[in-house]
């Protein structure tokens, strides 16, 4: 890979231990994908920020690189493992919110944003068409490659860092006019009425197109954010590329030929996807809205379903978000609303990255993306329907 007399620097160590090491990650990764030089970045989206996945020696890993690492591009997090305000609400441990605001402060130290978010593009942080980035969350990864027609590959952890400490990235993958060309045909023939509809059209899409670029026909109109949001989400988790093209909705559709490989998805396929992630007990103990982060729209859904309403005894509810989200529904009655109501708006934080192994035996969701996390890392059991029916659940204490 060709580098500049100022990437040879950093990796000499000219400019610092952080960037060094930062341009020796970037130039394997550079190496190892065939690219042929770094490009320029807008903006970094970190992960791997919970306390929960990252344990002390990721902790101490980030203190060291704190100590002389300082980012080059905006920067960002993805969800930590509580609500870095109200954590106590949401029943974390002591010693792990002291331990996860040690890795916030770390980050903080680096010069990055520490709003922790997967929807960074509802509260500003939205690049323009063709913008080269680095983000590491997928659902994020995938609104940014698809609805907005913005350039990251999916980053790990350090070589999202790396990339921000650099304020470069290599330039392969979705980078490339070449690798964004679609391989998959997807015909929807199937009416697709609420959020979880669309979350289970990319958990039916996914499994269809593991590894590929999904194509989209059938459309009709032109669909919410929140629904483009949870798609991005499901599509993704359950195997296809971090982009996807639909004709008549994101910016790049237009410009492709129909691929040879088709796949139909018809009402058939959804009531699979729903068969699979509902479980067929239909007992309950957590309900968790906002995956990906919570629109206001979405909050205020919830609030005005819960407005004088009560939670069952024995179930937590949270809507997760955004913090600067929170404060806008708090602004406008919506969180005291749903607060009064017995259920936690969550900012910072999500079910899947909040240390919640052992807590509940079984989740109501109106994300498929939230289905997998549950199930597999938390172990619970999984429903998944529109936010009207999650609601129900909680206020009625069990799934129906
Ligand atoms: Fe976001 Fe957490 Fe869902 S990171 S996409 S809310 S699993």
């Amino acid at each position: 890979m060709y580098l500049s007399k100022e990437d040879e620097r950093i990796l000499n160590g000219e400019v610092g231990h952080a960037a060094q090491k930062s341009m020796q990650i970037l130039v394997a990764l550079g190496d190892l994908f065939g690219a042929d030089k770094l490009i320029p970045i807008k903006s970094v989206q970190v992960a791997g920020v919970s306390y929960h996945n990252l344990g002390d020696a990721g902790l101490d890993f980030l203190a060291e690189l704190a100590k002389d690492g300082r980012v080059l591009v905006p920067t960002f997090l993805n969800p930590a493992g509580m609500d870095l305000v109200d954590w106590k609400k949401l029943k974390i441990p002591e010693d792990f919110a002291k331990k996860q605001q040690l890795v916030i402060d770390a980050f903080s130290k680096m010069g990055i944003n520490t709003t922790c978010t997967c929807t960074p593009y509802l509260i500003g942080i939205e690049p323009k068409f063709g913008d080269h980035v680095a983000w590491a969350e997928s659902s994020a990864v995938t609104y940014c490659n698809s609805v907005i027609g913005a350039r990251t590959n999916r980053e790990g952890g350090p070589s999202a860092l790396a990339a921000a400490f650099v304020g470069k990235t290599p330039n392969y993958g979705l980078h490339l006019d070449d690798k964004r060309v679609p391989d998959v045909l997807v015909k929807v023939d199937a009416k697709l009425k609420n959020l979880s509809d669309w979350g289970t059209l990319g958990y039916a899409i996914g499994k269809r197109a593991p590894n590929k670029i999904p194509l989209i026909e059938g459309i009709a109109g032109k669909p919410p954010q929140d629904y483009l949001k949870t798609f991005c989400a499901s599509v993704v988790t359950y195997g296809a590329q971090p982009l996807f093209h639909i004709k008549g909705v994101t910016p790049e559709a237009e410009q492709y030929d129909d691929p040879k490989e088709k796949i139909t998805i018809g009402e058939a396929e959804l009531k699979e996807a729903y068969d699979f992630l509902n479980d067929k007990d239909n007992s309950i103990d957590f309900v968790a809205l906002g995956c990906p982060h919570a629109s206001l729209d979405e909050i205020k859904e919830v609030a005005k379903l819960l407005k004088g309403k009560k939670i069952a005894p024995g179930i937590e509810m949270w809507v997760s978000c955004a913090r600067p989200i929170k404060e806008r529904a708090e602004n406008l009655g919506y969180v005291n609303a749903i607060e009064e109501a017995g259920a936690v708006v969550a900012a910072d934080t999500c079910m899947a990255v909040a240390p919640l192994k052992g807590r509940f035996k079984s989740v109501a969701t109106t994300s498929a993306k939230g289905c997998f996390y549950c199930s597999g890392h938390n172990m619970m059991k999984t429903h998944i329907g529109p936010i009207e029916k999650c609601v129900k659940a909680a206020i009625d204490g069990k799934w129906s």
